[in-house]
């Protein structure tokens, strides 16, 4: 096409944010799903609700945020949230936790649809 040839770089960036388009797509729903979460979270450091903040869980040492006194099935925890590990525990915070350390978690919300949890982890990937 002579259209490409003559404005290669402006054909590039086209590419580009059609490339990238899917992944906001995603980011959007993550954010969606994550309103069911909103009322025992927030996302700022520090600032806990019934639940603890969840500022850069994934990745880090389960039952972990500082400041958090009300931990229950996550209390002892000795794992690290990996993306693998948050799928299984917000599917079934109750058994998963129980299975882990002995104690059903305070965590009552399930998320059982598999593309709802990969969405709202890529969602938390970035706080
Ligand atoms: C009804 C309140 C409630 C809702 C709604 C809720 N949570 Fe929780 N969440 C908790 C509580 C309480 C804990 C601590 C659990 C424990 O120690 O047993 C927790 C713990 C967690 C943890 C582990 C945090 C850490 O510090 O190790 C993650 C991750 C998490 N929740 C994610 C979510 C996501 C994602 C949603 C929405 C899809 C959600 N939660 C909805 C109450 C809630």
């Amino acid at each position: 096409m002579k259209i490409i040839r003559r404005y290669p770089i402006a054909f590039a960036l086209l590419a580009a944010i059609a490339i990238s388009l899917p992944s906001t797509a995603i980011a959007v729903e993550g954010e969606k799903i994550y309103r069911k979460c909103k009322a025992c979270h927030d996302l700022e450091a520090g600032k806990h609700k019934i639940g603890p903040s969840l500022a850069g869980v994934v990745g880090r040492q389960a039952g972990t945020a500082e400041g958090f006194t009300k931990y229950k099935g996550l209390t002892d925890a000795d794992w690290t949230w990996t993306e693998l590990e948050l799928m299984a525990y917000l599917e079934d915070p109750t058994s998963y936790t129980k299975a882990k350390t002995g104690i059903p978690s305070s965590m009552t919300l399930k998320l059982k649809k598999e593309e709802e949890r990969k969405a709202v982890i890529d969602y938390l990937k970035n706080q």
